[in-house]
């Protein structure tokens, strides 16, 4: 069998594709996750987009699905709670997916999936000790030490996340603990923080064409781009946040390298300048001008879908 399905599921889209043993991704593509209610909708939809190019590629060539999904763990095959699904509870993920698709499937986190990709074909090839965080609707991270990924005692280890960063800041939309560095620093943070900021700064700001409720993050990067100081504002409150954040993590577990992953990251120098002044500034001094701070060399979500694949050929990590 020389292919393997790989899926990213993320909290707002979800992105495929078939994968041979070199990394070489075909048939990809995106879906929406946040239209299915439930995780049967969904996992029919998924099937009814992959249905018709397994026939072409053939069943008996396809080694299995591999998954990466928000809150799932890789040691259960579930799905369990998670703040930015429709599907709440634990939903057995992986068995849903092989009954579907007459396939074996593996699952594990989302962002753990983006860390296997970046170490096998990625920024972090050949690195033993990285993190990955993934900014994205919601914030994740894999957690690479001594070249293995922490799972920590029952699976779910590495949720930095939803980690405080801002006590008593802004309440979560869905957990509701206060000041966490998702709250601020994913696409849903930044949207948040735009409305804010209009709301309160009384500046003129380009992103005063919306109605509140049509500012997001894809408008702050457009307002950005073209100049915007207000929608600049919010990728340096950002990232100031985010690399106080990392020097935390960076105190954790001595990385040689932070890749940074996700849509968030198309903002470039807007929000990597931030980050790296803000991390560097609160590192102890030994980890000082120590750490590379880098973006995923893979397009797109390719390193989580690579990363997601990679379970199926049973690579264990
Ligand atoms: C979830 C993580 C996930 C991240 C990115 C967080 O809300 O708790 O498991 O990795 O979002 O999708
Ligand atoms: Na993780």
């Amino acid at each position: 069998q020389q292919y393997a399905i790989g899926v990213d599921i993320g909290g707002t889209n979800t992105k495929y594709g078939i994968v041979n043993h070199r990394g070489d991704i075909t048939h990809s593509g995106r879906m929406s996750t946040s239209k299915y209610e439930t995780a049967e909708a969904f996992v029919d939809a998924l099937y009814a987009v992959f249905s018709p190019i397994i026939d072409e590629v053939g069943k008996e060539n396809i080694k299995g699905v591999g998954i990466g999904a928000p809150n799932a763990n890789y040691f259960t095959g579930s799905i369990e709670h998670s703040p930015n699904l429709n599907w709440k509870g634990i939903v057995p993920f992986a068995s849903m997916i092989s009954e579907q698709f007459g396939l074996p499937c593996s699952i594990t986190n989302d962002a753990n999936a983006a860390a296997v990709g970046e170490m096998m074909y990625g920024a972090a090839r050949g690195m033993k000790d990285f993190i990955v965080i993934t900014l994205g609707t919601g914030v994740g991270s894999g957690i690479v030490t001594g070249g293995q990924l922490i799972y920590g005692h029952d699976g779910f280890a590495g949720e930095l996340g939803h980690t405080i960063i801002r006590p008593g800041g802004r309440e979560h939309w869905s957990t509701g603990v206060k000041g966490t560095l998702e709250a601020y620093a994913s696409a849903t943070g930044i949207t948040l923080t735009a409305r804010e900021m209009i709301a309160e700064s009384g500046r003129e700001s380009l992103l005063q064409q919306y109605p509140s409720e049509a500012i997001d993050s894809k408008a702050v990067y457009e307002c950005a781009m073209k100049g915007d100081e207000v929608a600049k504002e919010v990728y340096r409150f950002t990232g100031q946040i985010l690399g106080e954040a990392l020097a935390n993590f960076v105190m954790f577990s001595s990385p040689e390298a932070i890749i940074l992953f996700g849509g968030v990251t198309k903002a470039g120098n807007l929000i990597m300048d931030p980050v790296r002044e803000h991390m560097e500034k609160n590192l102890l001094a030994v980890f000082k001008n120590k750490v590379a701070l880098n973006f995923s060399e893979l397009k797109e979500a390719d390193a989580a879908i690579l990363g997601a694949s990679a379970l199926a050929w049973e690579i264990r990590m």
